[in-house]
């Protein structure tokens, strides 16, 4: 009785639903509209998100979606700053108010559902939780519905979800209204321009345990469509359950989008009790020979992973001063139609001609360290039997790197890799990962949302067209989408450092300077240095690639329009350097570069590497330039970029300082 008018007057009195960001500009809005529960974005009084419904279709059971009231409602407010164990910066700031609406349904069984919602400066959030109840334990969501009424006019780039290749695809650009036309679901993060000129990304973040949310237009609105198990079903659940956040990263010009850290911010703390076996890197592989049909996985006369194969790599590594080595195809299982026969891979097993000890102290002894591969295929059901003890094999021979691999359209050959099985299955490799201190690279994997904040051990991940669809499949416009896309979801192991450009197997959609630039303008804590060591020889532009951290103090981010051009900057962690790159697409391009990002008045050496006048990615992407010069904060470049060009340079101050790293 007593909740019941107070679920009345909380309704009635709706601006007591809804929280505010710190700087006030941006408000999530909550109403009660005859029991049903909906939200409002608004951004300096216009709104972003027009009135959108939240709630849950469960098998067997009434939607818990209407005959709603708001209980109880709770404020908090916090402001912290936290060092990140790597990344794009150092130190990250949380400022955030927090509201927590208590909602129960008025009749019936009376269930208890929470909204806990958050409001940054740069986006908001909001979490489902299900608390224990009597009347609801152990449930099946069949559909979680939470629309986002954006305006149809808004331009947005996507790519398709529930296909055979994963998140392997290039981004379309259409009209928000046009993708109703496709029925197409499409992946988050779903970055959009609103015709009120603001840049939203629809996101979520801290998955664990229910499927990934992709988005359909349905009804003029856009939804979630949350990734079902083989069983129809979203997610099989119990109470005490959390949803992940539903976030909505807001803002004014393209380039803030990507200095967001609210995803990071919106998960735990780091849960690992020792981080000092946490390296970022850069990794050498006996991989592009494989992709380029020069060796093979496979055991037979090119057989990529020997043992002999596996030294000559690790002299080049330690020759162009590369720290680790990525070995494919070093263990049994990759004879005849792998893709198709996961069931065959043996983890604690290597092909007769590869020696795993020998190969690690060799590597030991040159100061290189091995980056172990699983390809599962997606054999989930394989892997699963054999983890313990692959795991276990690994750090008795001290491998702390591993890359994982779930090639394959379905785990199992049921399973969608982003439904509740993949979430849960990937989420059991970083836990026992992180127990026997190994760091990992999942490719095909489940989309970032900022776990590593939580598991430090889980580096980067593929999860978009890399570089291994050279060849045909990538053109330059893609690198320039990517990080205002997959990029706000965290670090991406593209695989660049292709300086066989012309090569004919597959030809690479890049000039020389576009590669070196990759390094800088697409994140990861562990980078690629994808070709094969002969490529680097005598090549004056791999001193960048040999100079570049993969770990950074602060990343700025200076220019940017999507699918056009980018240009960032970000700051060594471990000295006072500064690493700039720049990417077109197809069009040439003058950028006009300011170095204000510098600090201080000093002097700085900047080496730079630039498409030569003449350049082009297709008919002459060897063309570069490289020249070194002293510049000051105050000064501007004129940069010219090529069709399908890019520039990269290295900023060291003249007088190395004594002074330590300022961040
Ligand atoms: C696909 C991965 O993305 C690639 O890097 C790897 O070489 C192959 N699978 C084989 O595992
Ligand atoms: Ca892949």
């Amino acid at each position: 009785m007593w909740a019941k008018i107070l679920g009345l007057f909380r309704s009635k009195n709706a601006s007591a639903n809804q929280v505010v960001s710190p700087d006030r500009r941006l408000v999530l809005a909550w109403e009660l509209r005859n029991g049903v529960l909906y939200y409002t974005v608004t951004k300096d009084g216009r709104s972003l998100i027009a009135p959108s419904r939240v709630g849950f279709e469960l098998q067997n059971d009434r939607p818990i979606a209407s005959d709603l009231q708001v209980n109880r409602t709770l404020t908090k407010s916090s402001n912290e700053k936290w060092e990140t164990v790597w990344g794009e910066e150092k130190e990250i700031t949380s400022n955030y108010n927090e509201l927590t609406l208590y909602i129960s349904e008025k009749n019936g069984a009376q269930r208890l559902f929470t909204v806990r919602c958050r409001a940054f400066n740069d986006g908001v959030a909001w979490r489902y939780e299900i608390p224990s109840q009597p009347n609801l334990h152990k449930f099946k969501i069949t559909n979680e519905v939470t629309e986002y009424s954006v305006d149809l006019n808004s331009t947005v780039w996507w790519i398709p979800a529930f296909q055979p290749d994963r998140y392997e695809y290039n981004y379309e650009k259409s009209k928000l209204l046009e993708l109703g036309e496709t029925s197409q679901s499409v992946h988050t993060p779903l970055t959009m321009r609103l015709p009120t000129g603001h840049y939203i990304s629809l996101h979520e973040a801290a998955l664990y345990n229910y499927g990934s949310m992709t988005l359909k237009l349905s009804n003029g609105r856009l939804v979630s469509d949350i990734t079902p198990l083989s069983d129809g079903t979203r997610a099989h659940l119990e109470t005490p359950w959390v949803s992940p956040w539903r976030t909505v990263v807001v803002a004014h010009t393209v380039t803030d989008l990507l200095a967001s850290r609210m995803m990071l911010n919106l998960n735990e703390p780091n849960l690992l009790p020792n981080t000092d076996w946490i390296h970022p890197t850069k990794y050498m592989g006996i991989w592009w020979s494989l992709h380029l049909g020069e060796e093979t996985w496979s055991q037979g006369d090119r057989h990529g992973a020997t043992t002999e194969n596996a030294k000559r790599y690790i002299d080049a590594c330690r020759k162009f001063g590369i720290p680790a080595l990525l070995i494919e195809g070093w263990n049994v299982g990759w004879d005849g139609d792998w893709v198709n026969h996961g069931e065959n891979f043996r983890f604690t097993e290597a092909y007769p001609d590869f020696n795993l000890s020998e190969v690690v102290t060799y590597g030991k002894q040159n100061g290189v360290e091995l980056v172990a591969h699983h390809e599962t295929s997606g054999d989930v059901k394989n892997y699963e039997a054999q983890m313990d003890a692959a795991y276990a094999f690994l750090a008795q021979h001290g491998i702390r790197y591993l890359k994982t691999g779930y090639v394959g359209s379905r785990m199992n050959r049921e399973q969608f890799h982003h439904s509740q099985y993949g979430v849960l299955h990937y989420q059991r490799t970083v836990e026992l990962a992180a127990k026997h201190k190994i760091m990992l690279d999942i490719h095909e994997p489940i989309k970032g949302t900022g776990i590593e904040r939580t598991y430090p051990n889980l580096m980067t991940r593929e999860g978009a067209r890399g570089e291994e669809y050279e060849g045909g499949g990538i053109d330059p416009s893609h690198t320039v989408i990517i990080p205002f896309t997959r990029g706000l979801s965290g670090g991406f192991d593209f695989t660049p450092g292709l300086f066989d450009i012309t090569n004919y197997t597959k030809r690479v959609a890049s000039t020389l300077a576009r590669q070196l630039a990759y390094y800088v303008t697409i994140y990861s804590p562990w980078q690629m240095v994808a070709d094969r060591p002969h490529m680097y020889e005598n090549q004056p532009a791999f001193k960048f690639i040999h100079d570049v951290p993969t770990d950074w103090a602060q990343s700025k981010y200076l220019l940017g329009e999507i699918g056009e051009y980018l240009v960032t900057a970000r700051q060594d962690r471990n000295s006072q350097d500064w690493y700039v790159g720049g990417l077109t697409n197809d069009s040439p391009r003058k950028l006009n570069l300011g170095l204000d990002f510098l600090p201080g008045d000093a002097t700085w050496i900047a080496e730079i590497y630039r498409d030569s006048p003449d350049a082009h990615f297709r008919d002459h992407p060897l063309g570069i330039n490289i020249e070194s010069r002293e510049v000051r904060s105050t000064d501007r470049f004129e940069m010219y970029l090529a069709p399908g060009g890019g520039f990269a340079i290295r900023l060291t101050p003249k007088k190395a300082s004594p002074i330590p790293p300022t961040v």
